[in-house]
């Protein structure tokens, strides 16, 4: 898809649909007067009927008249003062979504000065988050095995902004920007929501290698025999039960060494594991199916070098995807078994379905050992962030104060919404048993705490853990979303690591 932005009236664009956005104050600047004097007053007399009153999302296609596109799409967006970077993601993706099954290939959408201004939404960022919005919204996972869904959004050829009043050269960029990002969204999206009879560990480190060759990354990708030799004795741990062998997989890029303009060396981890059965501590039947999309945070940091290579080439960042597939059988690790974790710590597994604090950990200190001097991991980690918080933010801790602030602050740019959890050292002693210093399930109490504290035992430098196992699916459709696995995190890990570009 290509991108354009204009500084045209409206009605000069020619497109298959011109995107209006309605608000619902019914405020009228004279635009939008003139393009409804060209509608035949058609917008005001929907308003009259109640058709169109500007309610966030609602959308009404009407014939276009005396202008250049052939159809228009009136597309509340609510109260003005509530159009924050959030609202112009959702914008532009509902406006795509709405065109599901139609014959449309250029899309222009008006972004009339008034919609900047809030939420630090200056009209750069306007432009990249609802040309992210429209580029997120062309994935629906109903395609990803079939290409005869009669309604799946459009595959667009080309976008137009149209921002009469803007600098567009930079707005240009912008849109570009958002359009990157947004494909690497889809890229994970796409990756995670793949079926685990096609996606094993092996499956997933052969689409990094592809990443790798077409960005020009370095990639390095450990098989059982080398993890084993390190000493990776919780990775090793988990893919046991299974026929599919655990593969540890890294992307980076940069010269050898090298930090970022931060000086640092950013290490994105991600949890991959293919399918999430629980093991030999079973999970119910009941969603098990969607333990497929348990390898999502892996999926995100090996999308998310990939978007980053394009917008910063040859910029010293990794990512860290241990990969494994958690079963059951006669070879699985048991709870109580007792394994040493690659920092030498002794970890009892008593619970065979708390595998993702397993590989992280091992993953955490083999970055660390590799040069990283700072960590985000992105994790399915628990149900229980899913209870407390539900699809729409993201749970996370991170350590020291200054990093987890960072990195929620790169999230909040792009219209992400993280919440930090307390780590708190009072519970760190529930995770001692009598034969091992961890125990990597400790009861329901304060388990999410737990979870960050476990993971916590396995960083010595600045660490941010983003759980999204309520925010990394969802299981409802919206207006502006598919239902299914949802990208979050990937814009958020490339608006940080571009920092330091
Ligand atoms: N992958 C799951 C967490 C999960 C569940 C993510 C549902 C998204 C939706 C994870 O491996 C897990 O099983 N966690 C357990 C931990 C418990 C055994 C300490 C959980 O959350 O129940
Ligand atoms: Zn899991
Ligand atoms: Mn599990």
């Amino acid at each position: 898809m290509q991108t354009r932005v204009t500084d045209r009236q409206p009605w000069d664009v020619e497109a298959d649909v011109l995107v209006v956005p309605i608000r619902a104050d019914g405020a009228h600047d004279p635009a939008l007067a003139e393009l409804d004097r060209r509608l035949d007053g058609a917008l005001a007399s929907y308003r009259t009927l109640g058709e169109q009153v500007g309610k966030a999302h609602a959308a009404t296609v009407i014939r276009g008249r005396e202008m250049g596109a052939a159809w228009v799409m009136a597309l509340g967006i609510g109260q003005l003062a509530d159009f924050d970077r959030l609202a112009a993601l959702r914008f532009g993706a509902a406006a795509e979504r709405r065109l599901g099954g139609r014959h449309v290939e250029r899309v222009a959408v008006w972004l009339p000065g008034a919609l900047g201004g809030h939420d630090e939404l200056d009209e750069r960022l306007l432009a990249e988050l609802v040309t992210r919005g429209v580029v997120e919204g062309m994935h629906d996972p109903s395609t990803i095995y079939r290409d005869d869904v009669e309604t799946a959004p459009p595959a667009l050829t080309e976008l137009i902004l149209i921002m009469p009043d803007a600098d567009t050269v930079g707005a240009a960029t912008a849109a570009e920007r958002g359009r990157i990002i947004g494909e690497g969204t889809n890229r994970a999206r796409h990756l995670s929501q793949r079926a685990a009879n096609d996606v094993s560990p092996e499956v997933l480190a052969d689409e990094a290698v592809a990443i790798a060759k077409a960005h020009d990354l370095h990639v390095e990708i450990l098989g059982p025999d080398e993890a084993s030799a390190l000493g990776m004795g919780m990775f090793m741990a988990v893919g046991r039960g299974s026929d599919n062998p655990p593969r540890f997989i890294v992307l980076r890029s940069g010269a050898a060494g090298a930090t970022d303009g931060q000086g640092r060396l950013l290490a994105m981890i991600g949890k991959g594991v293919t399918f999430d059965s629980g093991g030999i501590s079973i999970k119910p039947a009941d969603h098990m199916e969607e333990m497929k999309t348990d390898k999502t945070g892996a999926c995100t940091v090996i999308s998310a070098m990939a978007t980053i290579a394009t917008l910063a080439p040859g910029l010293p960042v990794m990512a860290v995807a241990p990969a494994v597939e958690n079963m059951p059988g006669p070879h699985s690790t048991r709870p109580g078994d007792v394994v040493r974790a690659l920092n030498g710590k002794v970890v009892e597994i008593q619970n065979t379905d708390a595998e993702g604090r397993l590989i992280l950990g091992d993953a955490m200190v083999w970055a660390e050992r590799n040069g990283a001097t700072h960590l985000v991991d992105v994790a399915t980690l628990t149900g229980a962030v899913h209870r407390a918080l539900g699809s729409q933010i993201t749970g996370g801790f991170g350590t020291p104060q200054p990093w987890w602030d960072e990195v929620a602050a790169a999230g909040a740019r792009q219209a992400e919404r993280t919440w930090q959890l307390p780590l708190l050292a009072d519970y760190r002693k529930d995770l001692e048993t009598f034969y091992a210093e961890l125990n990597n399930s400790s009861g329901a109490e304060a388990s999410l705490v737990k979870s960050g504290l476990f993971l916590r035992d396995f960083a010595t430098r600045p660490w941010v853990h983003l759980d999204i196992g309520g925010s990394g699916y969802v299981r409802k459709a919206t207006p502006y979303m598919a239902r299914g696995a949802t990208g979050v995190t990937h814009a958020a890990l490339v608006e940080l690591a571009l920092h330091g570009a």
